[in-house]
């Protein structure tokens, strides 16, 4: 695995200086871009990792992962009366499908659907985000993850589109708590800081049929570990998922903090950082990252 990891920093590492940070929430604008780490996450919880591996960064939308896990353990099949599960071809914060679909998000991993998501975990927990900040810790094993509240409240001050979707939402009934207070837990989840060894580990009961490496135990059923990695396939790197499955073909997750976690079920899970995004806000080395990897290991799930 060393060597694999080793072979793939050398081949991408050229490309740093290619792309652009996040620069719509003001907090993200000035992370450094020249960073880049991979870790790598056995189904007996080995850690392989390379470069800016232990460099935490905000996760932002991978958190819409583990939102998504949180809300399954309470809500079960239940849950997709509020939140489909197709693609939506569009960027993740579009607006224009909710109103044609009465106020159904596509997925859970569009902004809109990961709203309902935490609008449906505020329903069960008197602090959400100190859940979903424990719950990260747990899969992670590490007591150490916090949420960067300077970039939460930068979000939460730049929220009138996320705004739009979840007051859209509350219009046609598909949301019961207070918008801003749901809002405000959203980017807190957004906000949480974790490298790549911890979201290696965190994700790597997706490659183990739903039993955690680290938090010694059943996070998921097999069952619903493959309907969240069929999710992550289809609807996880948004309006790139259609050539990401064709590059890379593996369920995948994006967020604008550059980091990509993608899943290699029964063998591991991965995680690339680097902050430098596309022109759709996917990691423009984490893409090409999980190229490569899918290249030399001559695997993919399709
Ligand atoms: O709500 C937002 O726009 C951000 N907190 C999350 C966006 C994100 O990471 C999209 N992913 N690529």
């Amino acid at each position: 695995m060393n060597t694999l990891l080793q072979d793939i920093y050398e081949e991408v590492k050229p490309m740093l200086g290619t792309g652009k940070v996040a620069d719509y929430i003001p907090a993200l604008a000035s992370v450094n871009p020249h960073q880049f780490g991979i870790a790598v996450c056995d189904t007996k919880g080995e850690i392989t990792s390379i470069g800016d591996a232990k460099v935490p960064f905000s996760i932002q939308s991978i958190s819409k992962v583990f939102n998504l896990v949180l809300a399954i353990n309470y809500y079960g099949e239940e849950m997709w009366e509020r939140v489909g599960c197709e693609p939506s071809g569009l960027p993740f914060n579009s607006l224009v499908q909710l109103e044609y679909e009465n106020g159904i998000p596509r997925n859970p991993f569009i902004n809109a659907g990961a709203l309902v998501v935490s609008d449906m975990v505020q329903s069960r927990f008197a602090s959400p985000y100190i859940a979903m900040r424990d719950f990260v810790r747990r899969l992670s094993c590490n007591k150490n993850i916090v949420v960067n509240k300077v970039v939460a409240e930068s979000e939460y001050e730049h929220r009138a589109k996320n705004a739009a979707m979840a007051y859209l939402m509350k219009s046609y009934g598909n949301f019961e708590n207070e918008v801003e207070d749901v809002l405000r837990n959203y980017f807190h989840n957004c906000a949480l800081e974790m490298n790549c060894e911890d979201l290696a580990r965190a994700t790597s009961f997706l490659a183990n049929s739903g039993m955690s490496s680290c938090a010694n135990g059943k996070i998921l059923s097999p069952l619903q570990t493959k309907q969240v990695n069929a999710l992550l396939a289809t609807s996880g790197m948004y309006d790139e998922a259609g050539s990401f499955a064709f590059k890379v073909g593996l369920p995948g997750k994006s967020g604008v903090g550059g980091g990509i976690v993608a899943v290699v079920p029964r063998r591991f899970s991965i995680c690339v950082f680097s902050p430098a995004l596309n022109s759709v806000g996917n990691s423009q080395l984490g893409v090409a990252a999980l190229t490569s990897l899918s290249e030399r290991i001559n695997w993919s799930i399709y």
